[in-house]
């Protein structure tokens, strides 16, 4: 029994990571990749998601999504991600054909077709998801669980002060998205930057990454770790020394085995309307609201262990 999870992302040197590991998981059966627009625009991610569907050797149908958000004018992040959205890392020409549905036809013929069995996992943007709940209002019902790299809850943002890259580029969608999934049977999954921030690379991974595209020459491992070194000249220019977040994995990591980190419930919604906020997760600690929890929130993350279980599970898979 494999577990089918669809992926919705904006591949991105992190999302790389993510899509890898899952890839190599034997557990999982990668049963669709969205290309959302996000770190660069939805063409340039929709070029990654093919070339590495196809090195990965996943049958995963690859579907482009929206070109921009809900509403407002899409923001890219060609600085941190590099212009192609995979730092260094040269992409061979794919051979790879795009599955013809749009991103959010596949979300929601994946969930129609195993009722109840699809993990879906949000690791950018919501707008693709967002939009497969206008053809689906049901899918909060018809996914088996949803899990979101998203939000900085009590922590500052990443993009805007408050607020984080994936829910800042699209704050409508994401605020549809938790507002729809508080009638899923179970609560959705939610890593804010608290946590996700926890699982630092720092130089003897980047240099376990580089070696790892050495001793196994599988040109995915040499992807990442071209992406990885333009991402910690990225924290490195930002000011936070040289390392990186790569925030996307744990968020996978914990979809697939419940363990590395733990959760608790909360209630939190995104802020639309702030001059200075908008993009904001806001969680309601104390409960003002009156409002049942919508999320469980991921903390608690184990970070040496999360990172060893991603880079051996690549490890594995390749050597
Ligand atoms: C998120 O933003 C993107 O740049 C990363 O891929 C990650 O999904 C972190 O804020
Ligand atoms: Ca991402």
């Amino acid at each position: 029994m494999t577990l089918p999870v669809l992926v919705d992302c904006d591949t991105g040197i992190d999302d790389a990571f993510a899509l890898s590991y899952l890839a190599c998981r034997p557990e999982v059966h990668v049963t669709g990749i969205v290309s959302s627009a996000g770190n660069v625009d939805v063409h340039a991610v929709h070029r990654n998601n093919l070339a590495l569907a196809e090195l990965l050797r996943t049958d995963a149908p690859v579907s482009r999504g929206a070109e921009g958000p809900l509403i407002q004018e899409l923001m890219t992040a060609a600085d941190t991600h590099g212009p192609g959205g995979l730092g260094h890392a040269a992409l061979p020409p794919s051979g790879r054909i795009e599955d013809p549905r749009s991103g959010a036809q596949l979300w929601v013929d994946a969930a129609r077709q195993q009722p109840g069995e699809l993990v879906g996992l949000v690791l950018g943007p919501h707008t693709n998801l967002a939009l497969a709940l206008e053809i689906e209002p049901e899918l909060p019902r018809l996914l088996k669980r949803l899990h979101i790299m998203g939000g900085a809850i009590n922590h500052r943002g990443n993009t805007g002060p408050t607020s984080e890259w994936n829910i800042a580029v699209d704050p409508e969608a994401a605020q549809r998205v938790l507002a729809a999934f508080s009638a899923a049977p179970r609560r959705p999954v939610l890593g804010p930057l608290e946590a996700t921030e926890t699982l630092r690379f720092e130089q003897a991974e980047l240099e376990r990454a580089r070696q790892l595209a050495e001793r196994s020459g599988h040109p995915v491992a040499a992807i990442l770790a071209d992406g990885l070194r333009w991402y910690f000249e990225f924290h490195e220019a930002d000011g936070l020394g040289w390392m990186a977040h790569v925030h996307d994995p744990i968020v996978a990591i914990h979809a697939l085995t419940g363990q590395f980190a733990s959760t608790y419930p909360l209630a939190v919604d995104v802020e639309l309307a702030g001059t200075l906020t908008r993009g904001q997760t806001v969680g309601d600690v104390l409960g003002r609201w009156g409002r049942p929890p919508n999320v469980e929130v991921l903390t608690a993350v184990q970070p040496h262990a999360a990172l060893e279980h991603l880079i051996g599970t690549l490890e594995t898979a390749w050597v």
